[in-house]
Order: C-alpha cells, then sequence, then structure tokens
C-alpha cells in the first residue's frame, strides 16, 4: 500500500483550523486531491462521497467562522456504519490536503440551511424537518443519504485568529490522552509490540468533536488484531455521531501499521449500537 504523504509528520503537524485567508485554494492543490480522493484504496467496500462546494464569506455556515472560498462535504447514509467510514475516508483526505499545506476542521456542527442553499442535497422538506435543530445533519434518526460532516479546505490565516483563540493558544494545543489510559484492559500496555505502540500513538492523536477522544483499544488474536470503538453506551452531551471518531482514529490506526511495512486488514461491524472497527496485522 503506498501512502502519498509521510505519516507520522503529517499527523504531527495537523490541527483544526478556524480562521483562514478568503482566497481560493490553488487549481492544482484542488485537483491533485480530487486524484487523491479517485485513486484511494481502502480495505473495505463503503459508499462515501467527497463533494467539493463554494461557500460565502458574507453568510453563516460555519459558527462563529467566516467560510472560506473551497469546502467539502462528507456525504453517506446515515447508519453507524457509514457515518464511521465516513470518519475513515474523510480523515485520509484531511491528511493529504495537510500534506500539501492546506489547513481543515471537522465540522459536524454547521448551519444545515445555508449548506442545502450552497449544495443542495435533501430529497425533501422532510429530510430539512428531521434535522430540526437546525445545525448539523441531525439530533435524531434520519434517513437517506446527506452531508454528515464538513470542512473548509484553504490557507490557515493567524492574523485572523480570535483574541481569546490566542491567549489560550489554541491553535497549537494539542491535549490527548495517554495509551494508557485509552486501553480497555490496561494489563495490556505491556504486551504491546513497539510497531503496536507506535499506530495507536497515532490514532491517540486523531482529532475528535469537542476533543473527547471517545475510542478505546483493546485486542483480539493474540495482540494481532486491534479493535477501536467507543465504550458502551457512551454518550456525548453536545455531539450526537461519536461514531464518526471512531473511523477517523482508526484510519489512523491503519496508516500507522502500513508506516511500520504491515498490509493490515480492517473490518467494522455494528455492535450494541457502536462501530468496532478491527484492524488486523
Ligand atoms: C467529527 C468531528 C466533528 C467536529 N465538529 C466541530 C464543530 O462542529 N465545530 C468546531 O469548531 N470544531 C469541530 N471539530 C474539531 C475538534 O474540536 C478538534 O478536532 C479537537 O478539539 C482537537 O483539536 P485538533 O483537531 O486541533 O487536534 C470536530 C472534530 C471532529 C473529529
Amino acid at each position: 500500500m503506498n501512502i502519498p504523504f509521510p505519516v507520522k509528520e503529517t499527523i504531527d503537524s495537523r490541527r483544526s483550523a478556524r480562521s483562514y485567508k478568503l482566497t481560493a485554494v490553488d487549481r492544482d492543490i484542488i485537483s491533485s486531491i480530487k486524484d487523491f480522493v479517485n485513486s484511494m484504496e481502502v480495505t473495505f467496500e463503503h459508499n462515501v462521497e467527497i463533494r467539493f462546494f463554494n461557500a460565502d464569506p458574507t453568510k453563516t455556515l460555519y459558527p462563529l467562522m467566516i467560510s472560506p472560498p473551497d469546502n467539502i462535504a462528507f456525504m453517506s447514509e446515515t447508519d453507524i456504519i457509514s457515518i464511521s467510514k465516513v470518519g475513515f475516508v474523510g480523515e485520509l483526505l484531511v491528511l493529504f490536503a495537510q500534506s500539501k499545506g492546506i489547513s481543515t476542521c471537522w465540522y459536524g456542527h454547521y448551519k444545515l440551511s445555508e449548506l442545502e442553499r450552497l449544495m443542495p442535497h435533501l430529497r425533501s422538506a422532510d429530510d430539512f424537518k428531521e434535522a430540526n435543530m437546525g445545525y448539523g445533519y441531525s439530533k435524531g434518526i434520519t434517513t437517506g443519504r446527506r452531508a454528515i460532516c464538513i470542512t473548509p479546505i484553504g490557507y490557515y490565516d493567524d492574523s485572523g485568529l480570535r483574541l481569546m483563540d490566542r491567549m489560550t493558544n489554541k491553535k497549537f494545543s494539542f491535549k490527548r490522552k495517554k495509551i494508557e489510559e485509552l486501553l480497555e484492559n490496561q494489563n495490556d500496555y505491556k504486551n504491546l509490540s513497539e510497531d503496536v505502540l507506535y499506530a495507536l500513538d497515532l490514532g491517540r492523536k486523531a482529532p475528535s468533536a469537542a476533543n473527547a477522544q471517545m475510542w478505546r483499544f483493546a485486542f483480539e488474536d493474540d495482540f494481532k488484531t486491534i479493535t477501536i470503538a467507543m465504550p458502551v453506551g457512551y454518550k456525548h452531551f453536545k455531539w450526537e455521531h461519536p461514531n464518526v471518531d471512531i473511523g477517523i482514529c482508526a484510519s489512523h490506526v491503519w496508516l500507522g501499521l502500513i508506516d511500520k511495512g504491515y498490509d493490515p486488514q480492517v473490518t467494522v461491524s455494528d455492535d450494541s449500537g457502536r462501530a468496532v472497527w478491527r484492524i488486523g496485522i
């Protein structure tokens, strides 16, 4: 498997950007992102569609942020497995963009009516009502294909940082739990190989909504299979779709193993309302 960017360096340098220059992304870079999407090889079936759209800086799409011209919507069905695959596939795009000097930020909460105006994608007024809180795709159960998350793609602009962001140095904060805290069974730590620890270290650096880091790691098959899932019954009071984040984390672990020369097999299944990713080496 050939990953067209340096895995660790790209993951270590990515941060969510919430301030962008209002200039369009170089067309060659947009083409390279499109080529990457079309040639992306993952070892599981998926139905995730990446849709590019332009935003209007005078209208609110992202809360508290002016939209840069170029943006992407990650589209899929809304069952648990499909939205988790959005995380996995979408994060590969995010990292590829990062390696080209393009900033991103996953947004689960965006103004749905403005997205629909810019990029009509809902089937009916009922689709819109299902997401009746106005932000994001849904607070409850929905049907059909939808934009699950969106991201701006553009050039980071630190002169536009809000005072609060400067004071808290938000752009560069990278607070993450330690691997030990993310193991379902802490006693497993001593049995993990250097390569598995390398992959889990990249996994723990994944972005998650409100930086909740709801992923937990466990092992099967004499430590030859890593499982990644949220705890049974996990709920976050602000983010309704944490299985997206689990897919993001799984993509980092997968990339870490590829970086160490493995050809990891990936499956994802629904277990107690959670997406459970299994990555076998
Ligand atoms: C699925 C998902 C949804 C997110 N939704 C939002 C959002 O609606 N608004 C926002 O400002 N940030 C959002 N974020 C960005 C997270 O807050 C950010 O990834 C996290 O705080 C970690 O910071 P980092 O990405 O800079 O490492 C989202 C991230 C993920 C993975």
